[in-house]
């Protein structure tokens, strides 16, 4: 997309000698104007340094805006709390995909193409047999999602637009489907098939839970819960698994490597496993005692040495509060009352957690709030979503995101391969010694 220039520059001066250099800046729609450093090496012979991207915008991007510190979230310029309320999963994917909010007409057309190849490949239940029953899900999504790519051969062509979109549908079709398989293969259930005259998220529950002995009694606040899960993870700009997927897709690989690069960064602590994390966290502390134990294990927290993070608290770009967060806290507390467990201990002391944090000074000072997967994993586990399939559930709802971007990048004619530099910091040339004088 061709950048806005901005009336102003950025001068860089150095005091080596180099002369200075006069930089574009580039201002989008909203948020922070961008230098444009790109030709920074080729007149100076220098590298700008940023680890873990603190100051670096890796790409431009239309789809999602978070500002941190307004604590603001918008999937193409709409608010997430209008979408979380008034759209369902399948529409914001539309959103999200293609830049628009479906109307009815485009809305049948997407969900009858979503819906009609939610299927996975028959011979895909003999490959999940090849894994362990008590394989982590995370693993076997890595692993299934990968090798949608050897299912799927007719879909693999990143740079043709065609092949893209069937994929594109294929992924958000199937990945519910897998992710009930996996789960299904842990605990030796039959694998349910999908079924057409379900929503999106009440087939996955359907799959999920249901055997074949009886007819599943759906409950629509659980289902609206669990699509509002998916509809606050659909996307979240350039975070670590986006970024992966972004990266990994550049270099011209199929999109089902791509993503399955990207559910691999999800699976981590700090990332998607952290809603896996924070439920692992209270069941803990649950251990030790409960909510007597919390000034304990606060304290364990505040310790730099004890290397105990409070899971679900913290966010590097949302410094006031987490927008979904405040939505998941909402359904959590929906979800607990259809359920009858406002008084289940786990989740009084989740909100006793919630209290104390929220007012200490240590949390307070650093902006430490609690973000959605604190919620979504009380939520989840409230559900009957056993606690190691809570990043797959993440996952599913990112794949839209990660296709989203994924084709953005591709469509851009300024796209190139992802290839950061480095400061070397290692030894000099050095030359190969004989073995016996090293
Ligand atoms: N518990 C205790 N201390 C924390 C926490 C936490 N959860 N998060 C940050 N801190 C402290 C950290 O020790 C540091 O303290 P000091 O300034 O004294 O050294 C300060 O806060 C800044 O932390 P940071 O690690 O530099 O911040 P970051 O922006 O690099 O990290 C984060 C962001 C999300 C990785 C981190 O807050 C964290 O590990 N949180 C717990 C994991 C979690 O819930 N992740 C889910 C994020 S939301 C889902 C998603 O989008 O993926």
């Amino acid at each position: 997309m061709a950048l806005t220039s901005s009336t102003h520059t950025a001068t860089l001066s150095f005091s080596d000698g180099t002369p200075s250099l006069e930089l574009p800046l580039y201002q989008g729609t909203i948020g922070p104007d961008v230098i444009d450093i790109r030709a920074l090496y080729a007149r100076t012979g220098k590298f700008t340094y940023d680890p873990g991207f603190l100051s670096t915008a890796s790409c431009n991007s239309s789809i999602t805006y978070i500002d941190g510190d307004k604590g603001e979230l918008l999937y193409r310029g709409y608010p997430i709390e209008q979408l979380a309320t008034q759209c369902d999963f399948l529409e914001v994917c539309h959103l999200i995909l293609y830049g628009e909010l479906p109307n009815e007409k485009q809305r049948n057309t997407f969900v009858s193409a979503v819906t009609h190849h939610t299927m996975a490949h028959e011979q895909m239940q003999f490959f999940l047999r090849g894994f362990r029953r008590d394989a982590h899900p995370m693993a076997v999504m890595t692993g299934l999602v990968g090798a949608l790519s050897a299912f799927y051969p007719d879909s693999m062509n990143l740079n043709d637009p065609a092949q893209r979109q069937i994929s594109a549908i294929r992924l958000i079709a199937k990945m519910p489907t897998l992710v009930a398989m996996a789960y299904k293969y842990t605990i030796g259930q039959p694998y349910m098939y999908p079924r057409n005259d379900l929503s999106y998220a009440g087939n996955l529950m359907r799959m999920m839970f249901a055997t074949p002995c009886e007819d599943y009694k759906f409950n629509a606040v659980l289902a609206r819960a669990l699509d509002r899960i998916l509809i606050l993870h659909a996307d979240h700009e350039q975070n670590a698994s986006t970024s992966t997927v972004r990266m990994c897709a550049s270099s011209g690989t199929n999109p089902f490597a791509a993503i399955a690069a990207g559910v691999a960064c999800l699976w981590g602590p700090a990332h998607g496993g952290a809603n896996e994390a924070a439920l692992n966290m209270l069941f803990e502390v649950q251990r030790q005692g409960g909510v007597a134990k919390i000034g304990e294990f606060i304290a364990q927290v505040k310790d730099k040495n004890s290397n105990v993070r409070l899971m679900g608290f913290g966010h590097r770009v949302y410094k006031n509060y987490d927008p979904r967060a405040r939505l998941m806290r909402e359904t959590c507390h929906e979800v607990l009352s259809e359920l009858g467990l406002h008084e289940d201990p786990l989740f009084k002391l989740a909100m006793a957690l919630e209290k104390i944090a929220l007012e200490d000074e240590y949390f307070v000072s650093r902006k430490l709030y609690p973000n959605v997967d604190f919620y979504s994993g009380i939520v989840q586990k409230a559900i009957g979503i056993p606690v190691t399939l809570f990043t797959a559930i993440f996952a599913l709802a990112r794949t839209v995101g990660w296709i989203a971007q994924l084709n953005e990048m591709i469509s851009d004619p300024e796209y190139k391969i992802g290839r950061p530099r480095q400061l070397f910091i290692g030894s000099q040339r050095r030359d190969v010694q004989p073995i016996g004088q090293r």
